[in-house]
């Protein structure tokens, strides 16, 4: 069902995957449908469907593909699961299918289930926006990143819905610009009142005393607590902690890993250095430049305020 314009990011169709393709958002709202195992890896790969919980929901419908095509089911999880190494529920969404006597009706209930879970976070997450807070929020952790209505996003729309009057500061969120390109996107669609800003502009910003909390998103929480997101959250929360900003992190139980014991277990995606080298297709930087484009970092479970779930809010300090 689409919501305020926005569709469900990924749905299972009959016999194959539909998915938004967002790298070509905001431009346009296109979808492509994938059909092979490969096609899905080829999407995930190329960020046509990104984001942890959205990619928890691949996995599952990956698997799915892979059932009713008669495919090798353990060859096909290997593959999905290689795509991306860092969000877990990715492994997760898998996992689920995998064991699932009913594969498809598996991958259409992790769907169905990310959007409820969602909104129980916005539930939880939004009373600790206060009438009219200045949020911050880097990336997109939006409905694009889930199957619907989203985390950090969710928490913020949750506030608005519940007529706390939000507003948002986006970060641009380089190297992908998911903060420009999609949760501007979004937060327009909503409603809610936001102002986009390049990520240098964060300091300033707190200094300033113009940003009252912070909320982002998860691709893993490790067992000690430490969050794996999108490069650039560390260097927010610290800047948070020096200014006295609490620092949220909103996420399903699907992107706690036990099995992660900390940060700096966390395998971190390197990707391609076009990323970097070009903005929208134009060369930036010298021919031969070398990069380095490790697409998450690790934020100190010290520097979190709090942890939104759905089962509600668990404050660290
Ligand atoms: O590289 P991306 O766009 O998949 O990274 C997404 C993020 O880092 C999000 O903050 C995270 O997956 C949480 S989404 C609800």
């Amino acid at each position: 069902m689409t919501e305020h314009g926005i569709p469900p990011t990924i749905e299972w169709c009959g016999d194959r995957v539909r998915l938004i393709d967002q790298r070509r958002l905001p431009a346009t709202l296109d979808f492509i449908e994938c059909r092979t195992v490969d096609q899905l890896c080829e999407a995930i790969t190329a960020m046509a469907v990104r984001g942890a919980p959205a990619l928890g929901a691949a996995g599952a419908m990956g698997v799915a593909l892979a059932s009713v095509r008669g495919d090798d089911v353990d060859a096909a999880a290997a593959r999905l699961v290689a795509t991306r190494p860092t969000a877990v529920n990715l492994a997760w969404g898998i996992q689920r299918t995998r064991s699932a006597e009913d594969p498809v009706a598996e991958a259409v209930r992790v769907a169905e289930e990310d959007v409820e879970r969602n909104r129980a976070i916005g539930g939880h997450g939004a009373s600790l926006i206060d009438d009219g807070a200045r949020v911050m929020t880097h990336c997109n952790a939006g409905s694009l990143a889930c199957v619907g209505y989203g985390t950090a996003i969710g928490v913020i729309r949750a506030a608005h819905e519940a007529g706390r009057r939000p507003s948002v500061w986006v970060n641009e969120t380089r190297p992908v610009l998911q903060g420009a390109r999609l949760t501007a996107w979004e937060l327009a669609r909503l409603g809610v009142p936001h102002r986009l800003v390049a990520d240098v502009m964060a300091a300033g910003l707190m200094a300033g005393g113009e940003v009252d909390c912070i909320v982002v998103g998860a691709d893993r929480i490790a067992a000690n607590g430490d969050v794996v997101n999108k490069v650039g959250t560390y260097g927010l929360a610290v800047l948070a902690n020096h200014h006295g900003v609490p620092f949220y992190v909103a996420a399903p139980k699907s992107t706690f890993d036990p099995n992660s014991p900390d940060g700096a277990s966390v395998p971190i995606e390197q990707r391609a250095a076009d990323e970097v080298t070009t903005v929208a297709g134009t060369r930036i930087a010298p021919d031969g430049t070398e990069v380095d484009n490790r697409a998450f970092d690790v934020t100190p479970a010290e520097l979190i305020t709090a942890y939104v779930t759905e089962d509600g809010v668990e404050r660290a300090r």
